[in-house]
């Protein structure tokens, strides 16, 4: 039985004056979160390739490596997150043609796989993966009569699918060939050579000036710079980016993991997702919207679109845009939206919400919008990635990176940004008065101390993970903007716990998940102060009267809710309850991580899991 899981990895490739080893091990530590089931390096040395990969996270390789005089200059790199093939040794990433002279890595999926793979073996090649990518190497060396970079054209001509791909010959040293379809590629030239990467992070040492590579373009890169063609051959441009920001934010700065060290940057990411963009009075300043005032006002209905914690920050957009702007709004999984049929026009807008950019579900549902002539507006985290650059205008979340799976300042930041949009989407069509805008601008100002003192809350939640850190199930619920907070607590807990964790809105449990509910079960309810905080205590008051331990996260001083849970956890409030999910995700954040290091587990790199998500 073939099994085929969903994946997306990290490649990078170097050619330069200096051993092109230790520049793709770097590439490659800061690319893991792509992928880490397995890595490998091919290196051009002495009119051959060699080839070092393993199977697991790259600290296998690198002990592997341990001792290797490399002195090549040229080379590629790859860390895995399986598809085709399961995650060992030879499914590992460098591929090699049937002479070993050709070596290829790849990111992406090769649909028409099986049918190349027959077609080879009929003529002869010998197939030694379960891999789509190894295809290609064969391809490249039946194709090989005249140059790497033509064979690799006429390769890319009879393949269907999704691909970055970067290829090396043992008898072309000094070139990397690269390609790509969909997948992420990017080049940059530094003072030893150029390199290219999947990830703007992987050449941040070497320079901060760099080109994506667009569709169907190839890049020839050698150690005095690159040169972009079409598949087709003709010249080309890519697309020329200035990564700004400061390198050891990508480190982990003192934390034990990236996570927890991204759970406490909120306070700044938040701040300097606003930074900008109100003025003293109230006023949203959305100049880098590129929409017209005029198109806005003639919006009609919304749509918004993401995956996993994306998706929970569209549903807390949902609840702030109906209410501030009156326009009605649909929210969708994205990699449902473009099979159902959605009814889009030109006066529709979509929202879509993907920190890295990249998401393939959440892409293809942008490109779906667009033929149906609707408008796009993104917000993302990654400048220049691709659903940004397929959209009509962006608003940046300024998170800074995030190397934790599990997203954490991508998710407040992401609201932030969403909530600022609706209100400018209410300024523009004067659906709120400019008072009442200016008001929750104010406190949108002090979100950040907020959340600085909602951090505050780590030992209470502590001695809450020891307990629940080895139950069975755990239900987190919460209505109106408590019932994405309750979705987003549980999404957390199960990527790095592995714990079962369901969301559901409150009054809704009765109508069926309330039968899971015996003696001990936590159930973690979302309680602060609120227009529906009745409700919400009559919930609670359902599930404890049936055994239930109760753990509310309450508004700073609320006795009302102690009295009827078995444990609180206190967050300070927010006047206006649509921004409170940005502060009570806070609690909830540090629950999953405490009860996923309790249970001894991997918070940054959960299994089965990668960062972004770039296939369907
Ligand atoms: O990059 P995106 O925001 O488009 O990613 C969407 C989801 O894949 C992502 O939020 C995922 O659910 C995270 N692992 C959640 O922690």
């Amino acid at each position: 039985m073939r099994v085929t899981l969903i994946f997306m990895c990290g490649i990078v490739g170097y050619v330069g004056e200096e051993p092109a080893l230790p520049f793709m091990m770097d590439g490659l530590k800061r690319l893991e979160y792509r992928g880490y089931d397995s890595a490998g390096i091919a290196v051009v040395e002495n009119g051959a390739i060699e080839i070092v990969k393993k199977a697991g996270k790259l600290e296998v390789l690198e002990k592997a490596l341990v001792g290797h005089e490399s002195t090549g200059t040229c080379g590629i790199g790859h860390t895995r997150w399986a598809t085709h093939g399961g995650p060992n040794d030879a499914n590992a990433h460098p591929h090699t043609d049937c002479s070993g002279r050709i070596a290829i890595i790849h990111n992406g999926i090769i649909e028409n796989f099986l049918e190349l793979r027959d077609r080879l073996r009929e003529d002869g090649h010998e197939l030694r993966s379960e891999t789509d990518t190894e295809a290609i190497a064969h391809l490249i060396e039946s194709e090989m009569v005249g140059n790497l970079t033509a064979a690799v054209r006429k390769a890319l001509a009879q393949v269907t699918g999704a691909f970055s791909i970067a290829v090396v010959s043992a008898d072309e040293p000094g070139l990397v060939v690269a390609a790509k379809r969909t997948s992420p590629l990017i080049v940059g030239v530094g003072a030893g050579g150029t390199m290219l990467a999947s990830d703007p992070t992987a050449l941040l040492p070497i320079t901060r000036e760099m080109v994506h590579i667009l569709d169907d373009q190839v890049v020839e890169i050698r150690a005095d710079g690159y040169r972009i063609t079409t598949l087709e051959g003709a010249d080309a441009e890519g697309q020329a980016i200035t990564v700004e920001g400061d390198l050891v934010a990508v480190e982990k700065g003192g934390y034990d993991d990236f996570m927890l060290k991204e759970i406490y940057e909120q306070p700044a990411a938040v701040r300097d997702t606003l930074r900008g963009r109100t003025h003293d009075g109230g006023r949203i300043v959305m100049d880098e919207l590129r929409l017209n005032e005029r198109d806005v006002r003639n919006i009609d209905k919304v749509f918004v679109v993401a995956c996993g914690t994306a998706f929970h920050a569209g549903l807390v957009a949902k609840y702030a845009i109906e209410h501030w702007t009156r326009l009605p709004v649909e929210i969708e999984i994205a990699s449902e939206f473009r099979y159902r049929d959605p009814i889009l026009d030109r006066d529709t807008l979509v929202v879509a919400v993907s920190q890295s950019g990249e998401t393939i579900d959440t892409l293809e549902a942008v490109r779906h919008a667009r033929e149906q002539h609707a408008k796009i507006l993104t917000v993302s985290n990654t400048v220049g990635s691709s659903i940004p650059r397929e959209s009509d205008g962006v608003l940046y979340m300024r998170a800074g990176p995030e190397i934790g799976v599990a997203a954490t300042k991508t998710f407040t930041t992401q609201i932030t940004a969403l909530e600022i949009l609706a209100l400018w989407l209410a300024q523009v069509r004067g659906s709120l008065y400019a008072k009442e805008c200016a008001e929750i601008v104010e406190e949108m100002h002090r979100l950040p101390e907020l959340i600085r003192r909602a951090l505050e809350c780590r030992p209470a939640v502590k001695r809450i993970a020891d307990d629940i850190a080895s139950c069975r199930d755990v239900l987190f619920i919460g209505r109106h903007v408590g019932y994405p907070s309750a979705l987003e607590g549980a999404l957390k807990l199960k990527e790095i716990s592995y714990l079962h964790a369901e969301g559901y809105a409150a009054g809704e449990l009765k109508h069926g998940p309330i039968a899971l509910i015996e003696e001990g079960v936590p159930v973690i309810a979302i309680a602060n102060r609120c227009h529906v905080y009745e409700k919400v205590i009559s919930n609670i008051q359902e599930v404890k009267a049936r055994g239930a331990n109760v753990i509310a996260v309450v508004t700073e001083g609320d006795t009302e809710a102690a009295r009827h849970a078995d444990s609180v956890i206190e967050v300070p409030e927010t006047e206006n309850e649509l921004l409170a999910p940005i502060v009570t995700a806070v609690p909830l954040q540090l629950l999953a991580y405490e009860v996923a290091k309790v249970r001894g587990n991997d918070v940054d790199q959960p299994r089965n899991l990668a960062k972004s998500v770039t296939v369907e």
